[in-house]
């Protein structure tokens, strides 16, 4: 299967994020990492910074919103020019509406799960979405250590999806480098994002371009 790189700005620097999003030119996508202070402990940015990456992001934009009430604020990110919008299960009133909410706006419909959140209830909503986030850390902060015990949760998503016939993507963020990578597309997963593992390589498109084949194995 072919593996998407999906590097997270959260480890760019804030002061330069245009520069940031030019030298991940080479990805698939740039994940875009939005935390409200309450559905997270952490607070990074919000719909108007989001809207001026849209207009210079060299590469299509990859929302994930950590936030409360997404029902009420994930379509503007698909409004301002994301190609993709995840919302976290714990945190939506309606999940089936919104996703068909943000498809009709043009954008791809993601689902995100907490470590904690089993995937078996979203099963049978497969063909209302284009996406599952397996989260593989706790969300909130990056650079934090894989947790392997999230591997058969991508493993039953997987096993769901190909038996459904339908082109679902499986996501994983979270401690996803050259030492995990492998896991987590042998067990499934198919777009990966990397925050830490590629802003902090010293030679980031070479570093874009080995997570590429590694995953592709
Ligand atoms: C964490 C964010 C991640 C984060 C990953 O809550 O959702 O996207 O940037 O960072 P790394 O790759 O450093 O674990
Ligand atoms: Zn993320």
């Amino acid at each position: 299967m072919a593996a998407l790189i999906a590097p997270s700005i959260l480890s760019a620097d804030f002061a330069n994020l245009e520069r940031d999003l030019g030298r991940i030119a080479d990805a698939d996508y740039a994940h875009v990492d939005v935390m409200d202070n309450h559905f997270v402990p952490n607070l990074t940015l919000g719909l108007p910074i989001f809207e001026r990456l849209a207009k210079v992001s060299p590469v299509p934009l990859d929302a994930h919103l950590m936030i409360e009430n997404p029902d009420r604020w994930a379509p503007a990110f698909a409004e301002a020019g994301a190609a993709s919008v995840t919302f976290h299960a714990e945190a939506a009133q309606a999940p089936v509406r919104l996703a068909r909410e943000l498809r009709k706006l043009g954008s791809r419909a993601g689902v995100a799960l907490r470590p904690a959140t089993p995937v078996e209830p979203y099963l049978d909503l497969l063909a209302e979405i284009d996406m599952i986030l397996v989260m593989t850390v706790e969300p909130g902060f990056g650079g934090q250590s894989f947790i392997e015990g999230t591997l058969p949760k991508i493993r039953r998503a997987r096993e769901a999806v190909s038996e459904s016939g339908l082109d679902v993507w499986i996501q994983v963020d979270g401690g996803v480098s050259r030492e995990t990578i492998e896991r987590a597309a042998e067990a499934g997963a198919n777009v990966f994002v990397a925050g830490s593992a590629v802003y902090g390589a010293e030679d980031i498109p070479a570093e874009i371009a080995t997570l590429r084949e590694l995953a592709s194995k």
